[in-house]
């Protein structure tokens, strides 16, 4: 484990001490438990303002970028950014916050790794395969590979949306690998597939702030389940004539 805990001292200014999770990171904090953490929630719960300000305590820019690189953000952080502690393990501090040239920390928005994949892509011999000859999705996991590997600290956003069902079940397999390296990943996401990784500390965020809870309680999971088994019962709903 690299970090194990954040808190928020004092509420940030604006925008963002409105929402019930930081309110919530505000009285309780939140244990990192396990090197795998899912944040679930639906559209505008929180999840990306926390990785960010995450990002931001990491000196990792939060438009996505790698630490200890000439990526690294020298920008305002965001407002909870501002104000939020980070637990480090000795470890955490030395690869996220040690010398600038051993430090390995990223983070990957699904905007970033779409234009990351799409960067390299044209830069025949840079990745050790030629990404030009692969899909968008091979591509993809080329560079995956290479950024997320071994022990360092991994922040996603929605990592699963530019992915098919196979490829995500095949990011679930990098996350185990990456946990087994001594890596951490904390990982926002609405996919029931990466959020099924065995071992993996699952958080909801909502109105009630943040819980903890099991892939089989979430109610992504759930809302999957009933429209897998009838779409039209839901879609009808939406497509409702005047
Ligand atoms: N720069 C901003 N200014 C004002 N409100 C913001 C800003 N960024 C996000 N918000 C609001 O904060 C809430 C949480 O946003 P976000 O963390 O992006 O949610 P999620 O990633 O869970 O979909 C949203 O309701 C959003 O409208
Ligand atoms: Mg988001």
């Amino acid at each position: 484990m690299l970090l194990t805990r954040i808190d928020v001292p004092e509420l940030p200014d604006g925008w963002s001490a409105g929402l019930a999770p930081v309110a919530h990171l505000a009285e309780h904090g939140l244990s990192l438990t396990r090197p795998v953490t899912f944040l679930v929630g639906e559209n505008g719960s929180g999840k990306s303002t926390i990785i960010e300000a995450i990002a931001d305590v990491c000196r990792i820019n939060a438009e996505g970028g790698k630490a200890g690189t000439k990526y690294a953000s020298t920008g305002e952080p965001t407002p909870l950014g501002a104000v939020l502690r980070a637990g480090f393990t000795a470890t955490g501090l030395r690869l996220v916050k040690g010398p600038r040239l051993k430090r390995r920390a990223f983070f990957m928005r699904a905007e970033t790794l779409f234009n990351l994949g799409q960067r390299v892509s044209g830069l025949y011999g840079y990745w050790e395969s030629d990404l030009t000859e692969q899909s968008h999705g091979e591509g993809f996991f080329t560079v995956l590979d290479r950024m997320v590997s071994g022990p360092g600290l991994y922040l996603m956003d929605e990592p699963e949306a530019a992915l098919s069902f196979h490829s995500c079940l095949r990011l679930a397999g990098l996350f185990h690998r990456v946990a087994q390296e001594g890596g951490q990943i904390i990982c926002a996401t609405h996919s029931p597939i990466l959020t099924s990784l065995p071992g993996a500390q699952i958080v909801e965020l909502g109105e009630h702030g943040i819980r903890a809870t099991e892939w089989d309680k979430l109610q992504v999971v759930d809302d999957w389940r009933r429209f897998l088994a009838k779409p039209d019962f839901y879609l009808r709903y939406f497509l409702e004539e005047d």
